[in-house]
């Protein structure tokens, strides 16, 4: 349902000097029926701000693509600012001032102020992710820090920064932190981050919460009362302040999340019959996760209804009205977006087999097809109501037979070397996971907002690649070698 999410959408299409209404999945082909999926790209899936021009061309925000691919070139990333403001205002307005944007999903600086403008904490697990957060201007006391396997250097940065939250994840990571912290003279906020053995429906290498994971204290195990009874004992030299579980990723199973917030819930109501550390517990954070629609008939929860469920649940399972019910979105704030805008460079027909369709980027700026087999839609920039009556599959240009964009694209009849062709819904987890694989450089993020187009990460240059490089390195001498702690 994403429109029930966003009700003003067909109205912000009409707003882009639309001379026609522009139809929503109406159009009036009946073939589409037999076919299902060659008909127009369901605008739905498009950002927001996305309207048909008067040639039936792709504009975002008042920007016409194609005028915008001429200047930039392609591949390229285009952001629509107000839809990202639009969905974190939605989720301050569903969770409440301690939600927080999960960054990995996508992040740059420009991406981490719009989110702490709208209200958001940003959610943090890398020191990369933090410095880049910081360097954007959030204040520390917005951050919450993540990781299954924070170093010395990252816990020490983010107790001396003053975080707002430390999800501690391991017993090793307690310990550092204790160390850390003493040593600082600082009292740090953390929440313990639980497994509570719930299997998301959804792809596995994307699914934390069950018990056999990488992330978190398992409840099964005892794990995490353990963790809970060694951060809330007298003199701790961190402040326990809640618990943490986050179950995975692309998930529409609305049980699963409430399963995972009763389980959650019910090991809160443990604490509190056994042990006077659930008076510092006001703070439940549910994690991310929420699903989000990438193709033709796929429906995802918006956010206030997933808000909705959690909070339903936790109440159903006895959570006291005055613990703060959060959680991190990602995906659902920034995935719908943005679209990848590439060019098609050469048409490869396979009579009797498929016919391939090569565009100038692929698995470096949108992993996730060969990652987890996501499906995506593709459609032209120059025609973006037209029946997409013709199967091909879209590729990328590196050296692997795996580099597909999309398997069974349904594309126009007229598709040709040099059309911009466009996939959308690639707001999350595209430009974040982006590689330099084959050395190619990675494409640039545009925000478009109100007719104007902005480059706010430029595309990586040839002399980029070499940046890092040094090929006339002299030698690591003897003695600096030796002159390093062993442990
Ligand atoms: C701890 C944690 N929180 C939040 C998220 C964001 O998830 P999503 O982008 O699916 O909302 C992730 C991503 O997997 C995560 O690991």
């Amino acid at each position: 349902m994403p429109d029930a999410e966003n009700p003003s959408r067909h109205q912000d299409l009409l707003l882009h000097g639309d001379p026609e209404p522009v139809g929503l999945l109406a159009d009036p082909h009946p073939e589409d029926a037999a076919h299902p999926g060659s008909g127009p790209v369901p605008l739905a899936l498009l950002p927001d701000g996305a309207a048909v021009g008067e040639r039936g061309q792709l504009l975002v925000a008042g920007v016409d693509v194609a005028d915008l691919v001429a200047v930039v070139g392609t591949p390229v990333f285009v952001y629509d600012e107000e839809h990202l403001r639009r969905r974190c205002r939605e989720a301050v307005a569903a969770w409440g001032s301690g939600v927080a944007y999960a960054s990995k999903a996508f992040l740059c600086q420009a991406m981490a102020r719009l989110a702490y403008e709208e209200g958001m904490m940003i959610d943090v697990s890398t020191e990369g992710e933090l410095h880049v957060a910081v360097s954007a201007g959030v204040p520390p006391t917005r951050l919450v820090v993540h990781g299954n396997n924070k170093s010395e250097a990252e816990l020490s940065r983010a107790v001396q920064l003053g975080v707002g939250r430390i999800v501690v994840d391991s017993f090793d990571e307690i310990a550092r932190l204790e160390r850390l912290a003493s040593a600082a003279k600082a009292r740090p906020q953390v929440m313990v981050r639980v497994t509570p053995g719930i299997e998301a429906h959804t792809h596995e290498y994307v699914m934390t919460g069950q018990d056999d994971s990488k992330f978190g204290f398992g409840l099964a195990s005892g794990a995490a009362k353990q963790a809970v009874a060694r951060l809330a004992r007298p003199g701790s030299p961190v402040e326990l302040v809640g618990l943490h579980a986050h179950i995975g990723s692309q998930i529409f199973s609305v049980e699963s999340f409430a399963k995972a917030t009763a389980v959650v819930a019910h090991f809160m109501g443990e604490l509190m019959e056994s042990a006077d550390a659930v008076g510092s517990i006001r703070e439940i954070c549910m994690g991310g996760g929420l699903g989000v629609a990438y193709v033709d008939g796929e429906e995802s929860l918006s956010i206030a209804e997933w808000a909705k469920v959690v909070r339903e649940a936790a109440s159903a399972a006895g959570v006291p009205g005055n613990v703060a019910l959060t959680a991190e979105p990602g995906r659902a704030i920034v995935a719908s977006g943005a679209l990848t805008a590439y060019t098609v460079g050469t048409v490869k027909e396979i009579p009797g087999v498929r016919t391939y369709v090569s565009v100038d980027g692929g698995m470096s700026d949108n992993p996730r097809p060969v990652l987890y087999g996501s499906g995506y839609e593709a459609f032209l920039a120059r025609c973006v109501r037209s029946p997409r009556p013709r199967k091909v599959t879209v590729v990328g240009k590196h050296c692997e037979s795996g580099d597909v964009i999309v398997r069974d694209a349904q594309i126009p009849e007229d598709l040709a070397v040099g059309d911009v062709l466009v996939t959308p819904v690639t707001g999350a987890y595209g430009h974040s996971m982006a590689s330099n694989y084959n050395k190619v450089p990675r494409p640039p993020v545009v925000f478009v907002r109100d007719g104007v187009a902005r480059v706010v990460v430029r595309r990586e240059t040839a002399e980029d690649l070499l940046a890092l490089e040094d090929p006339d390195a002299p030698a690591l001498t003897a003695e600096a070698l030796s002159s390093q702690e062993r442990r």
